[in-house]
């Protein structure tokens, strides 16, 4: 058995849920776009669905390389209890990969987005540049959760995959070599 060591160990990513009302459609979005990870060896893949209120939630943050936050678009802005769910963590943010996957209206959930990234700033966190957006996103699945459009949500899956891998093998190099500071 080869033992992967350094910078080409799988990442530890967690995918969290952040839509948490009844009926809602955020696991079909979550699901998808953990089956897009889970089919990669240089990730090793989690869920942590905020309905569920996990265990141990800022101890899988603190063992994670990078972190993908699944959010609905609700007013222009991401769920309360999302924003709950991220101030409960401290210190396990710093130097972390952070990457979304948005689903809304016309606007594609991006108006959660935004104001996300502003909050994992200040925790220290790196959010990535590359999303994946579902606007309408009902009509954009079909009956067995996958997305009608088979093409453009797995390439840009991939895009923001390839991306956070970078930067959470970077930040775990990084955090190996030297604690992050302040
Ligand atoms: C309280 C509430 C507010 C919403 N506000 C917006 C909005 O501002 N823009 C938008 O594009 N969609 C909005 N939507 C539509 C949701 O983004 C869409 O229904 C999504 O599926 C909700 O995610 P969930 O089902 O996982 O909770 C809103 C939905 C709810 C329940």
């Amino acid at each position: 058995m080869t033992v992967q060591t350094g910078w080409t160990a799988p990442a530890r990513l967690e995918v969290i849920v952040g839509s948490v009302r009844e009926g809602r459609f955020g696991p079909v979005v979550a699901d998808w776009f953990v089956r897009q990870a889970s089919g990669r060896a240089d990730l090793d893949v989690g869920m942590l669905d905020l309905a569920e209120d996990p265990p141990g939630f800022a101890g899988r943050i603190d063992a994670a390389d990078a972190v993908v936050v699944v959010t609905p678009e609700y007013n222009h802005s991401y769920p309360g209890p999302l924003k709950h769910a991220i101030d409960e963590v401290g210190k396990e943010w710093r130097a972390k990969a952070v990457g979304f996957v948005s689903y809304g209206g016309l606007a594609g959930g991006l108006r959660a987005v935004e104001p996300l990234r502003v909050v994992f700033a200040e925790l220290h966190a790196v959010t990535v540049r590359e999303t994946v957006s579902f606007y309408m996103a009902h009509q954009s699945f079909d009956a067995d959760g996958e997305p009608v459009d088979t093409h453009g949500p797995a390439a840009a899956a991939t895009a923001l995959l390839d991306q956070l891998v970078w930067w959470a093998r970077a930040l775990r190099s990084a955090r190996a070599h030297q604690p992050y500071g302040t």
